[in-house]
């Protein structure tokens, strides 16, 4: 078992290089099944969702070469099964991407209910509505997904609610299908646009990514013999800006697209931290306590869930009465319990969390409930008084690359433990 150990408080200061988005990377992954080619992906994650993609790849028949622990080659030419392994599909949420795909390469594939972090109910409905509507049989029995199409036919598809996975996986079974399909009330998420890129750099015709209406004509076969690189990650990012503000320090963040962060630059400038918008790089500081805010989470352009828990302990610590409302996920606040271990005074209630804020907070033992909620712990260790220890990092490995290097870089006293 391993844990990190981080003693505090520590101001962060310095720069940080951000990484590849993973939610951008584990759907690119699956589309490169796509193409009957080969092509090059720059800029991945090295993290264990990436790594267990590719795996999932490999067993389906794809050839990965690492060409550098960003980089990969990978030939989709010979698919050799239908049958996603289930050991490996259930690791992770964003394994869903491959019934799209497959759907559309091989019009045939089973594959289990996906895992993730448990944030709540997380129902697949929009994605089989989607598929279904192309024209797919979907079935769902014993926990297994059994997915088939003789043809896909391009149409209209409305989805009931803003859904990423949902957006990107009928983006997927549509790039190859006949005809044209638009996706109504579509999700805007940076990631969506990059991997409409992505399949538009491999020869698809996908317009209107980014907005929530997205137009695919379908093409009869993507090329390969192409080099994409990964857009950089606007969560990694704000994780960094929220713990340069936490901790009343001075952080540059290197390969940031900052137009992706307006929703977490807007909070920063509210609760008194400033940021400095370089267009490639971003700096954020803060030097004094952060006044309180009222936060609601909502799909992109809104303020990102997947940073909640990250500006959780800016509030916290925040001169005054906060409240966040999640509106994404039913059950994102399972880190208030930990953080009140260190000292917090957060009442969590449903879909609603009251900070009331604190001077300091005080190390403890904490166990990481998802992978944001982590992330949040780090910074939480690094702006507490005394020695914090954090369990349960396989959540923090499933998103972040080297997070305590990154931290460590940055001023904090932060080890990764081996038990
Ligand atoms: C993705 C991200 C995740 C992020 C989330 C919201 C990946 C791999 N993960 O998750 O980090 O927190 O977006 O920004 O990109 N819903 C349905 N039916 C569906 C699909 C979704 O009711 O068929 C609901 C969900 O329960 C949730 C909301 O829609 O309440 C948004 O979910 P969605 O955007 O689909 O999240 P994910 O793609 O799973």
């Amino acid at each position: 078992m391993e844990k990190l150990v981080v003693t505090g408080p520590t101001s962060l200061k310095g720069d940080v290089l951000i990484g590849g988005a993973k939610n951008a990377a584990v759907a690119i992954l699956p589309a490169t099944l796509l193409i009957d080619g080969e092509c090059t992906i720059e800029n991945l994650p090295n993290i264990s969702d990436i790594k267990i993609s590719c795996e999932i790849l490999e067993k389906l028949g794809a050839k990965i070469t690492w060409i550098d622990k960003n980089t990969i080659k990978i030939d989709t030419r010979h698919i050799t099964t239908t049958k996603a392994p289930l050991d490996l599909t259930s690791k992770f949420r964003a394994s869903y991407y491959i019934i799209g795909a497959m759907l559309s390469r091989m019009g045939e594939i089973e594959v289990g209910m996906p895992g993730g972090c448990k944030l709540g109910a997380r129902p697949i409905d929009q994605h089989i509505k989607g598929f279904e509507l192309l024209g797919a049989e979907v079935t769902v029995e014993k926990g297994t997904i059994y997915a088939k199409s003789k043809e896909l036919v391009g149409c209209p598809v409305y989805m009931d609610i803003v859904s990423v996975g949902a957006t990107i996986n009928v983006m997927l079974s549509a790039v190859l299908a006949k005809g044209t399909t638009i996706i109504d009330n579509a999700a805007k998420e940076p990631h969506i646009v990059d991997v409409a890129n992505f399949l538009n750099t491999m020869g698809a015709d996908i317009r209107g990514a980014g907005t929530d209406v997205i137009k695919i004509n379908g093409v009869e076969k993507l090329h390969g013999n192409a080099t994409y690189s990964v857009v950089p990650d606007q969560i990694e990012a704000g994780t960094f800006m929220l713990a340069a503000v936490a901790t009343q320090g001075n952080v540059t963040l290197k390969n940031c697209i900052t137009k992706h962060l307006e929703s977490i630059t807007a909070k920063i400038i509210e609760i008194g931290g400033n940021v400095e918008d370089n267009g490639d790089s971003i700096r954020v500081w803060c030097d004094k306590r952060p006044r309180k805010a009222n936060i609601k989470t909502l799909p992109y352009p809104g303020f990102p869930t997947d940073l909640q828990p990250q500006m959780g302990i800016v509030l916290s610590l925040a001169d005054g009465t906060s409240i966040i409302n999640e509106s994404i996920w039913e059950s994102r606040f399972q880190y208030t319990e930990e953080l009140n271990k260190m000292g917090a005074k957060i009442t969590a209630q449903g879909k609603t969390a009251v900070f009331e804020g604190v001077e300091n907070l005080y190390g403890a033992p904490v166990y990481s409930s998802d992978l944001r909620a982590g992330a949040a712990l780090v910074i939480a260790g690094t702006v507490a008084h005394g020695t914090t220890e954090i369990f349960n990092l396989e959540h923090i490995d499933r998103g972040y690359e080297n997070i305590e290097e990154k931290f460590r870089k940055i001023g904090a006293n932060i080890q990764r433990i081996k038990e």
